[in-house]
């Protein structure tokens, strides 16, 4: 049996840095100081159809950052009780998603860029890729 079963409001916003410069903004990640974990993997989703929805999965140890690099979506997160919408819009700020979370991103807006920092590097065997797995995973630890 899992011990400790993560909720979705164990996932939070992360206020990120934003150095101003009158020729645009930087915004620095650092690993273990911004965010709770070190990060093994970026990757980006990017050429989404405007409207287009992604995720529908869960992770079973993975942590990620997610960052609206540019335009805009919203996250939609589940733990098996509870859902939360997170729109993320803004490049300085970060959703940070715990282990044994459903997730689904929807909305993109035409042209947005889904930046992703990870805890590890891509794992199929992470991956709970239906609803009632991830259901019988929360229960059962298995
Ligand atoms: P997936 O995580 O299912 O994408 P999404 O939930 O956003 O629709 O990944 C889609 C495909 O890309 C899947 O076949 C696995 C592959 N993939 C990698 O090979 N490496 C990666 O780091 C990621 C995130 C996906």
């Amino acid at each position: 049996m899992i011990k400790f079963h993560p909720t979705v409001n164990h996932c939070q916003l992360i206020d990120l840095p934003k150095i101003h410069n009158r020729a645009g903004n930087i915004t620095p990640v650092q690993a273990n100081e911004d965010i709770p974990f070190d990060i093994k993997r970026i990757y980006y989703l990017y050429d989404m159809p405007g409207g287009e929805s992604r995720g529908g999965h869960a992770h079973k140890n993975l942590k990620q950052l997610i960052v609206a690099a540019s335009g805009s979506f919203d996250v939609v997160l589940n733990d098996g009780k509870e859902t939360k919408k997170f729109t993320l819009n803004h490049p300085y700020f970060g959703l940070l998603i715990v282990p044994g979370i459903w997730r689904e991103l929807v909305n993109f807006s035409s042209g947005s860029i889904c930046l992703v920092l990870a805890s590890e590097k891509y794992s199929e065997e992470d991956y709970l890729r239906h609803y009632k797995d991830y259901l019988n995973y929360i229960r059962t630890g298995k």
